[in-house]
């Protein structure tokens, strides 16, 4: 029986991940060395048995009609999946895969790196030493004074696993209180001390607000113009989300005008961010190129759970006698 064939839309996925899906199929992969162009990526598919992209890859019912019946899954080198059309998809049959759970703590790291990066001015601070801007007199009392954990509200929209993590990590920070958007209570979330809220209450009250949640219709400038002026004038919101999460022009105009205290992003809308938008040049903000989940364990964990989802469809779903590895 010839191996059908996956398509891989990088070829500096995790190398073992690679492999263990060698042994299965037929690996097609594109090998530039910038993001695959659409067109390219249309006629690659063509025939696929799966796809294995990253969250850089629009997947939609084009993709799926162009590739045709061969196509069972598409698998998400992500745990977030809004590159997908997740009905179209669906609609054909086409199973999708993701990869969560092995990314929770590494992007949580992020969220707190961030939060603490910003609350205590790091960009200045790093922008000072390099400068050679530290001097003698350089000290007063309060000299590069930021704002601390101790006894501030903290706010958690979304309390999936990420969100959970991230207020398991900051709860020892002495927290006054922990807020957190979920759709449901979760004893989880009580466990911890936490106080169910609306998205509103939490801005509202927050000295720190994180954004865990995914990207959907629902959620898209969940953090608004309206919402971002009720914050508090320190707030620091923290996104490790997605950037469609805040709308960015009225986050950006907030900050400029000094309304809130400051943000954290890992995560813009558009991204790459501009060159030239003001978000990059702001003392208050700190933004990482959307790295949440790049350790090398998450990385290589994504891949090999990437891999496996494929094989999964194949040996459960598509062709039951084979044995699932
Ligand atoms: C994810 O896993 O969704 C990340 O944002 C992409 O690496």
């Amino acid at each position: 029986m010839t191996k059908p064939v996956v398509f891989i839309t990088r070829n500096d996925f995790p190398q073992p991940a690679i492999q263990l899906l060698g042994k299965y199929f037929t690996l097609k992969c594109w090998q530039g060395e910038k993001n695959i162009p659409r067109e390219t990526f249309l006629e690659c598919v063509k025939g696929a048995f799966a796809i294995m992209c990253s969250h850089h890859v629009h997947v939609d019912g084009e993709v799926a009609d162009v590739a045709g019946e061969s196509l069972k899954v598409v698998s998400c080198f992500s745990v977030g999946y809004d590159h997908l059309q997740v009905d179209e998809l669906r609609k054909r049959g086409i199973r999708m895969g993701y990869t969560p759970g092995v990314l929770t703590e590494a992007t949580a790291e992020t969220a707190v790196t961030l939060l603490l990066a910003t609350a205590r001015r790091l960009n200045e601070c790093y922008t000072i030493v390099r400068n050679n801007q530290w001097t003698a007199d350089s000290w007063h009392p309060f000299y590069l004074a930021g704002q601390g954990l101790e006894g501030a509200t903290v706010g958690v929209i979304g309390l999936g696993r990420i969100g959970l993590s991230v207020a398991k990590k900051l709860v020892p920070f002495n927290i006054k209180r922990l807020l957190y958007y979920s759709r449901s209570e979760k004893p989880e979330g009580a466990a911890l001390g936490g106080e169910l809220k609306s998205v509103d209450e939490i801005v509202k009250e927050s000295d720190f607000i994180v954004l865990t949640v995914a990207l959907n219709a629902e959620t898209r400038h969940i953090i608004n113009k309206e919402r971002i002026n009720s914050m508090k004038p320190n707030a620091i919101i923290v996104n490790i989300g997605r950037g469609g999460l805040i709308d960015q022009r009225a986050l950006t105009e907030a900050l400029l005008n000094k309304k809130i205290g400051g943000a954290g992003l890992d995560v813009t809308d558009p991204e790459p961010i501009e060159p030239n938008d003001p978000l990059t040049t702001m003392d208050n903000v700190v933004i990482s190129p959307h790295i949440g989940s790049s350790t090398f364990v998450s990385r290589n964990a994504m891949g090999d759970l990437a891999a496996r989802n494929i094989i999964a469809v194949f040996t459960v779903k598509c062709w039951p006698e084979e044995k699932p590895i």
